[in-house]
């Protein structure tokens, strides 16, 4: 609709710096320049690369982004912009942007969370989520399960990880495997060739005693050893490492636990609605074994289309857009870049 407001996304908070702009739930521009790269070679984001690209491509995707959109920064309502968690060169380089641009422009500042952005950008392709959901958020640096009442006053954590992130559990798999980084998409690939039901890799915080303290938390180190244990065991033995079976076996561990405790929690408060974003969301096995275990409950999953579950722009605006449609309260001009932004902070 024409008279919704028209917001503009900035996020800075790893290695893509995103511009988008939505108007209500409509998407119309996510312009994306990623370094990840520059990263490639290191086996992970380089904080100081990561900013250093941020500030050379800050402007640039701006620039696109209000040109794909057909619209100007005059046309913008309200400028939403990642405050945190991230990295803290990262964050500093897209807050002083949208404070830059809110002053010049004169338009209202909301300095958001990206974690409830991996939520909020679902609302682009499926429409208002339905109230109460449960959230899975699944990326580089997080997975946490969390009780979603009101997207724009808060949410509510159930569980989180407890050690390594669900796709930093992926990268690392992928870097024993021999596969590029960031590994996540590679692994997915591999996995299609390969036989799940190969190896039986753990599956972590599952076991009755586990679920007392950590019924809604997860936890992929004890797998990730295990995982390169059985390749060292391989290669000790001087045979060849099957990379399909293993990136299948371990992806089949991962997202058998992720949509065991996802649809547990969904059961046990009453919910039938799961939301998963952030970018292992993006991987099919996860898609496909979510689809089809919540069916049996009668529980919906809502998933947005991959090249929306990895960090982005448009889903800082949708959370923006979110914000400005609740009557939030714009943030204070001297917002915080901060890296430790806690889930519970929707916006500061
Ligand atoms: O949300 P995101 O883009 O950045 C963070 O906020 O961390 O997530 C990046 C993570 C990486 O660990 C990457 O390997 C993983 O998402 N990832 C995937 C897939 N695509 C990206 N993991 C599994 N399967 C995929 N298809
Ligand atoms: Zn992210």
């Amino acid at each position: 609709m024409a008279d919704e407001p028209l917001i503009l996304g900035i996020e800075t908070s790893c290695d893509e710096t995103g511009v988008g702009i939505v108007r209500g739930h409509t998407l119309l521009a996510d312009a994306l320049a990623s370094s990840v790269d520059e990263h490639a070679r290191f086996g992970g984001v380089v904080p100081e690369v990561a900013s250093r690209a941020h500030l050379e491509a800050i402007v640039p995707t701006m620039d696109r982004a209000l040109r794909a959109a057909g619209v100007t920064l005059a046309d913008i309502d309200a400028i939403a912009v990642t405050s945190g968690p991230g990295l803290a060169g990262a964050l500093l380089v897209g807050v002083a942007a949208a404070k830059g641009y809110a002053l010049a422009a004169e338009k209202p500042v909301y300095g958001v969370n990206h974690l409830a952005a991996h939520v909020a950008v679902d609302t682009l392709e499926h429409g208002p989520l339905p109230a109460p959901a449960i959230a899975m958020l699944v990326s580089g640096g997080h997975s946490s399960l969390l009780r979603v009442d009101d997207l724009a006053r808060g949410v509510t954590p159930l569980g989180a990880t407890i050690d390594d992130a669900a796709g930093e559990a992926f990268d690392k798999v992928a870097r024993l495997l021999g596969l590029p980084f960031p590994g996540g998409p590679y692994i997915d690939r591999e996995a299609r060739a390969g036989d799940p039901a190969s190896i039986a890799f753990p599956r972590g915080l599952t076991a009755a005693k586990d679920l007392v303290a950590h019924r809604y938390d997860f936890s992929f180190s004890g797998l990730k050893t295990a995982v390169a244990r059985w390749v060292e065991g391989r290669r000790r033995a001087g045979e060849p490492v099957p990379v399909a079976d293993v990136a299948a076996a371990f992806q089949e561990a991962v997202c058998d636990v992720l949509t065991g405790k996802a649809l547990a929690a969904c059961r046990e408060h009453g919910i039938d609605t799961l939301v998963i974003g952030g970018g292992v969301a993006a991987n099919s096995r996860l898609r496909a074994m979510a689809g089809q275990r919540a069916q049996r409950y009668g529980i919906r999953v809502r998933t947005p289309r991959p090249g929306l579950c990895t960090d982005n722009g448009a889903m800082v605006a949708a959370l923006g857009a979110h914000l400005v449609a609740a009557g939030v309260r714009p943030s204070r001009l001297d917002l915080p870049a901060d890296s430790a932004l806690p889930l519970t902070t929707v916006s500061v």
